[in-house]
């Protein structure tokens, strides 16, 4: 038998990925999705791509398009009775040029290095309080729920004040925010949408009653700032308004409470580096930047080629799309010496994780920052925390994290 032959076929090994059991430990189908190639070509109609530079440079083709509303017209038919797509797509991440560079413009200087700077008493205070709450909730030797306890208040805190949500709020936009990412995973049935259009709807509701309260009085906070260029400046609908403040709502919850769990579980199982986090402050940028490596939040990200093109000699016509396994690029070996380790130490780090190119991260040094000071926060302020039980993932691979992960002190 030849080696080809015993390479499991690439649609299957999606079809696994895609169960909930394939969720819960992706990286063996990665690995199988790798032995065939850092791009897969599935009969000329779908193209997975699975190399570390493959992602990268896929990410900053021009010709490969994100998922605007002309790509979801081609591929999901009935979209536009959805409140999800139909606001997803109002949004910078499901825009191309000439929208995404309005957009962009309009809100990236928000979030500047300076900006994100000036942010790190709010950050400081936002941890302080996330894990004061872990140690009140645990103080009895009662197992705590981290995700809900300390990675969900500890995200939706930081962007909530920054963009001026009471707090007493944050914990009624939770489930909203969990049901708007279900919408990112591969659709099968338009049902699966459903959650997400009511979530959707509500928020929208919430960010336009938001806007017209700042535009009345306005605060210190985004919303207001935002307001007032848009009011001035007139380069964005009200519409287009209230759909990227949902975006930096859901954008700067999920994946920022997913990346804090997983970093607290992985110090959790690997102590040494743990107690490295608790004394040596300048581990935590090297144990955040190897949790994107290798155990991502966002797994996979898609595109769609705007004309026929040729990518690493595969020929790639017009309308065909792109799955980015950026997951599988994060564990290239061609990339990565022994990618399977988890080592806080490697040098050299690039994970595919924050993206690249047009649609690059804009909160990635937001979220560094709130990852590299809350969670050694957390540690040394319970040295005792330990796992309490079976940490399980949310039925989700796009945005993938732990649904619950209970833990408790000594
Ligand atoms: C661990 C935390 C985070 C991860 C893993 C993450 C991941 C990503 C990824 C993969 C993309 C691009 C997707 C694509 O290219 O198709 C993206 C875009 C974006 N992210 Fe994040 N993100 C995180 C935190 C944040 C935070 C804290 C904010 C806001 C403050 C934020 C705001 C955005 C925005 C606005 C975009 C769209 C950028 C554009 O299209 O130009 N993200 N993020």
């Amino acid at each position: 038998m030849s080696p080809t032959k015993t390479l499991a076929d690439p649609i299957d090994v999606m079809g696994r990925l895609l169960s909930f059991e394939g969720k819960q430990d992706p990286y063996p189908l990665y690995e199988q999705m790798r032995a065939h190639g850092p791009v897969v070509d599935v009969g000329g109609a779908h193209l997975f791509v699975t190399g570390h530079a493959e992602c990268a440079r896929a990410l900053r083709e021009p010709d490969l398009l994100s998922t605007d509303a002309a790509v979801q017209d081609a591929r999901l038919p009935g979209w536009r009775e959805h409140a999800s797509w139909s606001w997803l797509t109002k949004n910078m991440l499901f825009s191309n040029d000439p929208a995404h560079e309005r957009y962009r413009r309009f809100f990236s200087s928000a979030f500047s290095a300076r900006s994100v700077k000036a942010w790190r008493p709010l950050v400081e205070r936002r941890a302080a309080y996330a894990v004061e709450r872990v140690a009140r909730l645990a103080a009895g030797g009662e197992v705590v729920d981290l995700v809900a306890e300390f990675s969900f208040p500890m995200a939706a805190g930081v962007i909530g004040e920054l963009l001026g949500i009471p707090d007493e709020d944050h914990d009624a936009f939770r489930a909203d925010v969990g049901d708007i990412t279900l919408t990112l995973e591969p659709i099968r049935d338009m049902g699966q949408l459903t959650a997400g259009d009511a979530a959707m709807e509500r928020l929208a509701v919430y960010f336009h009653d938001l806007v017209a309260r700042r535009r009345a009085h306005p605060t210190t906070d985004l919303t207001s700032s935002f307001t007032a260029a848009r009011d001035t400046g007139g380069e964005l609908s009200e519409t287009e308004l209230v759909a990227n403040l949902m975006l930096l709502l859901v954008a700067a919850t999920e994946a920022p409470q997913d990346l804090l769990s997983n970093m607290v579980r992985l110090a959790l199982t690997h102590p040494a580096q743990a107690e490295r986090l608790r004394t040596e402050p300048d581990f935590a940028a090297g144990f955040t930047d190897e949790t994107l490596r290798f155990d991502p939040a966002a797994q996979i990200l898609n595109r769609v080629a705007s004309r026929d093109l040729d990518f690493f000699g595969v020929k790639v016509a017009q309308g065909v799309p792109l799955t980015l396994l950026i997951a599988a690029g994060n564990r290239d070996p061609r990339r990565f010496t022994n990618p399977d380790v988890f080592d806080p130490a490697r040098r050299d780090n690039s994970p595919l994780t924050f993206s690249g190119g047009a649609h690059f991260c804009l909160g990635a040094a937001l979220a560094r920052m709130s990852a590299e000071t809350a969670v050694p926060l957390l540690l040394r302020r319970l040295p005792g925390l330990r796992l309490a039980g079976e940490a399980t993932f949310r039925d989700q691979i796009v945005q993938r994290g732990h649904g619950r992960l209970p833990v408790t002190t000594d």
